[in-house]
Parts: C-alpha cells; sequence; structure tokens
C-alpha cells in the first residue's frame, strides 16, 4: 500500500514537471493548464467513484489510484510543446508517450513491482479505445476506474468549450472539427447500436458531442453513471444538440441506457 507522503512526493514531483512547461511558453501554456487542472479533478474523481463503488468488492489503494489519476495525461506536455496539438493522429499517442515519460523520470522507483506495472499500464490504457486483455490481472480495476474518471472529467471541460468565444481555446480544443449541425453516418450507427463511436470518424462538431454521450458505453462503475445524473452533464450535453430526427433518435437511446445503468 502506498502512504499518504509518498502520494504526496508524487504530487510534488509532478508539479516540479508541469512548471517549466508554463514558462516555456505563453501561447502554450493556456492549454497545457486545463490538462493540468484536469489531472488534479481526475485523481480527485477517482476516489469518489471507489467510495460509492466499495460494495463491489475490489480493494482500491487510494493513493496509488490518486497517483495514477494525476500523472495519466503526463505525455500532455511533450505532445502539445513538440507537436502543437493534442489530437493524438496528428501527433502522437498521449497514453503511450506518458508510458515512456514516467520511465524516463524515473519517479515509480520507491513502488513495488506490481504497483509501477499498475501505473504504467494505467497510463498507457487510458486512452485507448478498447484494453486488451492479457494484462496484469490487479491492473484492470485501475484502468477501468482512470477511464471513467477521465471521461467523466471532459464532459463540463467540453460543454464550457462549446459556449466558449476563445478561439484559440477552442481551436487546440474542438480539434479544428467543422461547425455544423450534421451528425456523420459513421458515429450515428455507433450510439444507435451502443457500441463506443471512433474518434476518428467526427467531421463536426454535432459529432463530438455525440462521441462523447456515446461514451456511456464504456463505463465501468455504476459510480460513475450516479456522479453523471448527479452533475446533470448528460442532460447539459443532450440540450446543446440540434433539433434533427437524427439527435432524437440519439437522445431516446442514451436515456434508455443510462435508466437501465443506474437501476443495476
Ligand atoms: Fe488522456
Amino acid at each position: 500500500m502506498m502512504k499518504a507522503e509518498e502520494y504526496r512526493m508524487f504530487e510534488q514531483k509532478y508539479i516540479e514537471y508541469a512548471e517549466p512547461y508554463f514558462l516555456k511558453s505563453a501561447k502554450l501554456e493556456g492549454g497545457l493548464r486545463i490538462k493540468f487542472d484536469h489531472s488534479f479533478r481526475v485523481k480527485n474523481r477517482m476516489i469518489e467513484i471507489i467510495d460509492i463503488d466499495h460494495e463491489s468488492g475490489y480493494e482500491f489503494d487510494k493513493c496509488l489510484a490518486s497517483a495514477i489519476g494525476l500523472y495519466h495525461d503526463i505525455g500532455r506536455y511533450r505532445q502539445l510543446f513538440e507537436y502543437g496539438t493534442f489530437k493524438d493522429s496528428d501527433s502522437v499517442d498521449h497514453g503511450d508517450l506518458g508510458y515512456e515519460v514516467i520511465k524516463q523520470e524515473g519517479v515509480l522507483s520507491e513502488l513495488s513491482e506490481i504497483e509501477e506495472q499498475i501505473f504504467l499500464l494505467s497510463v498507457k490504457y487510458h486512452n485507448k479505445k478498447f484494453i486488451p486483455s492479457g494484462l496484469l490481472k490487479d491492473a484492470y480495476p485501475y484502468i477501468k476506474l482512470l477511464r471513467d474518471s477521465d471521461k467523466i472529467d471532459v464532459y463540463p471541460v467540453m460543454l464550457d468549450s462549446f459556449e466558449e468565444k476563445n478561439l484559440f481555446t477552442k481551436k487546440i480544443v474542438h480539434l479544428g472539427l467543422e461547425e455544423s449541425e450534421k451528425i456523420s453516418e459513421e458515429i450515428f450507427d455507433d450510439v444507435i447500436h451502443e457500441r463506443l463511436p471512433d474518434k476518428e470518424a467526427m467531421k463536426t462538431i454535432t459529432d463530438f458531442k455525440v462521441l462523447l454521450l456515446g461514451w456511456i458505453f464504456d463505463l465501468n462503475y455504476r459510480g460513475s453513471f450516479i456522479i453523471l445524473k448527479d452533475l446533470d452533464l448528460l442532460n447539459r450535453l443532450i440540450q446543446s444538440l440540434p433539433d434533427s430526427s437524427k439527435a432524437s433518435v440519439i437522445k431516446g437511446k442514451i436515456y434508455s441506457y443510462l435508466d437501465k445503468a443506474l437501476k443495476q
């Protein structure tokens, strides 16, 4: 088990890693600060999900989970600095890069072999479309917890950005997508079949909204659904959809899936 002082050391080292990047480029600082703040919230949210889901039977190490949450996006700093984008397909997979950065920085030397593997695997697989089978068994609960928490935190960031007037933030967060009410066929088809939509299939901002709704098919913990409901995030997102027949089919699908998930 990780001790609270050990976690604090992780936090200190994280801040020491991030700060030089803020100073290096005034232009990129805004984008990096979004990821910095996001990382702290993701860590807190992971603990919140653990606390709601304690009846699920798995005994998490909360300090380890917190450290993983804080570090999960550490690859974003080099990604934005070296490539000027957060879009993985135009640059580098930021989960893989994070895995490398953490190994290079040598921050895991105090952890046991198993903890180190859980940490690295969680960072590496937090952003992949699917989690592969055959990984270390104890890594799965942490990978799933991180993925849930990461997704939950993206909702308010994106909702704010849809109303954002700042063009620079928009450009970075919206990945250059077309401002249109159109929903692409592939994205629509995935969501109505309860499949996680493919990021690469997004063409418009509305696709992005639908993709975010489709993320609920990949949530693992009941606590995650409860938090989404309490924060009213999905309702806000649904209300931001256009008034089209495709959009109303999607709304119906999402509401019925949520109902099921909350009843379990
Ligand atoms: Fe990430």
